[in-house]
């Protein structure tokens, strides 16, 4: 099984606007929580790759996450709380983990995470589709 990477935003502020909370911005606080969750589960630590960025140009829908595999589909996530978008993240890794091409359809998504879709890319290489 191949390790699938999740990008978090490290600089992203608190969805309040706040640029951090005790020194810490939003996107770290997010990072942190769910580096703690995954440290705690075996299977997530061999096919779950957490990364941090610097900003992934969605400054505005904070915080912002992205889960990146050769060969599947990159899904990017936009306007998670740094506070309660821990279980949803960790329950799609899981099901992009277990897909096919990553392909995890909208009506299977975490409810939390069905309106903070932002994009979704196709795996690479790209298919082309035979010309006549
Ligand atoms: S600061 Fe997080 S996307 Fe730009």
């Amino acid at each position: 099984m191949s390790q699938s990477t999740l990008l978090v935003c490290a600089l992203c502020r608190f969805p309040s606007g706040e640029k951090e909370r005790d020194g810490v911005r939003g996107g770290q606080h997010l990072l942190d929580q769910l580096q703690a969750v995954v440290e705690t589960r075996a299977d997530l630590m061999q096919t779950i790759e957490i990364k941090p960025v610097k900003c992934i140009a969605a400054c505005d829908r904070a915080c912002v996450a992205a889960f990146s595999t050769a060969g599947k589909q990159t899904y990017i996530f936009r306007d998670l709380s740094p506070t309660d978008s821990v279980d949803d993240l960790i329950r799609f890794a899981e099901q992009y983990r277990d897909a096919e091409h990553g392909r995890v359809p909208h009506s299977e998504r975490p409810e939390g995470l069905k309106r903070s879709t932002l994009a979704i890319l196709p795996p690479i290489p790209i298919a082309t589709p035979a010309l006549k």
